[in-house]
């Protein structure tokens, strides 16, 4: 499966918001993944509803939404209004995670859950036929430009095994710390939707970082990781 790239908005110039989307779009961006925050599930404010609504008739990416709030429940409808394709929520979130998944399916839009680093990554598992994305988090959610932890190398791994071996279509995506070397262990563990904020809008050339990190990874004889 082809390996694909979603920016993350959170490290762009949020007064330039709409050229920002425009030239990762441009230079092939598979989606858009948009950090919502909500102080609470975790130490810090990002984007809201209103945000989205506004950009999206500048973009026909898909619009990734990664809820880093604690109660995704309450709050979905208004994201998948304002035009969210894929909402990605938290297992951690005090919800009934299989009733929200049903919930945002039903909706017809596509459907992701996460784990934070601290969290089993086999409590996705029984989740995962149901779901669109499983989101491996290799940062502790809250903020860009962390370091990627290579603890998460094994879950995701685990989590590559468990969706060939039942041979479901759900993608696996990898979140934190992104960069031109951290790319590669986490597709050769397994990762096939990679998340990148500082690496890409970070770089003072968002078109060239793109371009170079989807360039190293279709590049890169992947054989020796055994995927
Ligand atoms: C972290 C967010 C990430 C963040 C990644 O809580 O969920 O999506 O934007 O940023 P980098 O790629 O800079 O680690
Ligand atoms: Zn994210």
């Amino acid at each position: 499966m082809k390996v694909l790239i979603a920016p993350s908005i959170l490290s762009a110039d949020f007064s330039r918001l709409g050229r920002d989307i425009a030239v990762v779009e441009k230079a092939g961006a598979d989606w858009l993944h948009i950090d919502v925050m909500d102080g609470h599930f975790v130490p810090n404010l990002t984007i809201g509803p209103a945000v989205i609504k506004s950009i999206r008739p500048h973009s026909k990416l898909l619009f990734d939404v990664h809820l880093m709030i604690g109660r995704p429940d309450l709050y979905w409808q208004s994201f998948a209004r304002a035009g969210a394709d894929l909402i990605t929520f938290h297992v951690e979130a005090a919800v009934s995670v299989r009733k929200l998944i049903k919930q945002i399916k039903e909706a017809g839009l596509k459907i992701g859950v996460s784990v934070r680093p601290k969290t089993k990554v086999e409590t996705l598992f029984p989740l995962i036929p149901m779901l669109d994305v499983a989101l491996v988090m290799s940062v502790e959610p809250g903020f860009g430009g962390q370091e990627f932890q290579r603890s998460s190398l094994g879950k995701i791994k685990a989590v590559r095994d468990y969706i060939n071996k039942k041979k479901l279509k759900c993608r696996l995506q990898v979140d934190g710390g992104i960069q031109a070397s951290t790319a590669l262990d986490a597709v050769g563990a397994g990762a096939d939707v990679l998340v990148a904020g500082q690496a890409v809008y970070g770089s003072g050339n968002a078109a060239a970082a793109l371009r170079g990190l989807r360039r190293l990874i279709d590049n890169y004889d992947f054989s020796s990781y055994n995927r």
